[in-house]
């Protein structure tokens, strides 16, 4: 047994919380079991609560920057997590990975650029770019054998393009859960290098690691390679901190650290969240029990849903994920275009997902599930699931 909790309901409604306040006005229908945005519905660590609540009795909230312990937090979570020495000064922090893509993208891109992505992947990619101007190019991910992998020719053949300036990578990928290989990332990497692509890797996943695999941080892998990307991580997902806005981008080389320092000067970034900060802190610190206790719970979850859909509901597939807590679900063998789906799970099933074709090409016909809630919420979904499809 854990000592933490993760069975217990915590009742969200009334916080403000996307997930469950918001999602009536987002997806049009009421009381759905929300099983969509990612993040969770556990409480953080302890020792971040306990932090957190110091930081709130001292009562002055001012203007706050970023501590020695801050810097040390965050290079000793690289070190032994991730096994990657991690300077102070590549350290730049940022309010968000989503406003650091959207920089990103302004920094080194210009008008009319292409930015590629690997789709079906995390939409605000799409957004960081058609947003600011920029063009996507979608170099497909590929399912074989019921596994996704990337599609390297033809990443190869439109890496070519000239107006290719930008690859931003999903490592780990949502939604599709791949955990990217030594190889595949060596691999896409040259690719890039060859053609004067920054690769931004998005690493906001890369805590979240099942079944005992490591995560390779992009920038890690070579010199060559730390010279052209930038790495996109956060406790936001790790610890359940979305709501404090506090994240990193790892920026190895110093002219793309100080170009990408315009861009967040511009739009006038300066100080830290005050909670952000303390709880990135405690979190990097002592939250190591808990995250080990917490991958055990998704796991089994992940074991749940795998069974309770082999049993239960065989018409749909799942993708096993080897990393996040998002699994991604085929129900092409329903038979339904996007718009019978995101109907049937909405009206007839009363579940809320991530729809499959906000993800862009290739999702239309998936939904992504959140298996981090209790059980007894997932499985309140998978019933109400199986109902729906027994009823078709
Ligand atoms: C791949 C990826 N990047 C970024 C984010 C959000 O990052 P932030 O809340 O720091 O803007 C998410 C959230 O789901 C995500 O899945």
């Amino acid at each position: 047994m854990s000592e933490y909790d993760f069975d217990r309901i915590i009742e969200r409604r009334g916080t403000g919380c996307e997930k469950w306040d918001m999602m009536e006005a987002i997806f049009g229908a009421k009381d759905l079991v929300p099983l969509w945005v990612a993040d969770m519905d556990f409480a953080s660590p302890p020792e971040v609560v306990r932090a957190l609540l110091r930081r709130v009795e001292h009562g002055v909230y001012g203007y706050t920057g970023y501590s020695d312990g801050y810097f040390n937090a965050v290079t000793g979570w690289m070190r032994r997590r991730h096994g990657w020495d991690v300077r102070r000064e590549w350290i730049v922090p940022c309010p968000g990975v989503v406003p650091g893509l959207n920089l990103l993208v302004r920094a080194f891109t210009r008008p009319g650029d292409r930015v590629i992505v690997q789709q079906p992947v995390y939409h605000p990619f799409m957004l960081a770019a058609e947003n600011n101007g920029r063009r996507v190019l979608n170099s497909g991910l590929r399912l074989e054998g019921g596994r996704y992998v990337m599609d390297l020719d033809d990443l190869r053949k439109k890496a070519r393009s000239r107006r290719v300036k930008m690859l931003i990578l999903c490592s780990p990928h949502n939604p599709v859960g791949r955990l990217w290989t030594r190889d595949e990332l060596a691999e896409t990497g040259s690719i890039c290098v060859e053609n004067g692509i920054i690769v931004v890797s998005d690493e906001i996943h890369s805590d979240l690691v099942l079944g005992g695999r490591r995560h390779v941080p992009f920038a890690s892998l070579s010199e060559e390679l730390a010279a052209c990307s930038v790495v996109c991580t956060a406790p936001s997902k790790t610890f359940n901190l979305a709501g404090l806005q506090t994240a990193n981008l790892i920026i190895p080389d110093a002219k793309l650290r100080r170009e990408y320092s315009v861009a967040q000067e511009e739009c006038g970034f300066f100080s830290a969240n005050a909670f952000g900060t303390v709880a990135l802190e405690a979190a990097y610190t002592y939250g190591e029990p808990w995250l080990e206790a917490l991958l055990k719970y998704i796991e089994e979850n992940l074991r749940f849903l795998s069974e309770f859909i082999t049993r239960k509901i065989p018409r749909i597939t799942l993708i096993e994920p080897e990393a996040t807590y998002l699994a991604w679900l085929d129900f092409r063998g329903l038979g339904m275009d996007s718009r019978a789906l995101k109907d049937f799970l909405r009206h007839s099933a009363g579940v809320a997902l991530g729809e499959g074709h906000i993800f862009g090409g290739g999702g239309e016909g998936f939904a992504r599930v959140n298996l981090a809630c209790p059980r007894k919420i997932l499985e309140e979904g998978l019933g109400r699931l199986a109902n729906a499809v027994d009823g078709l």
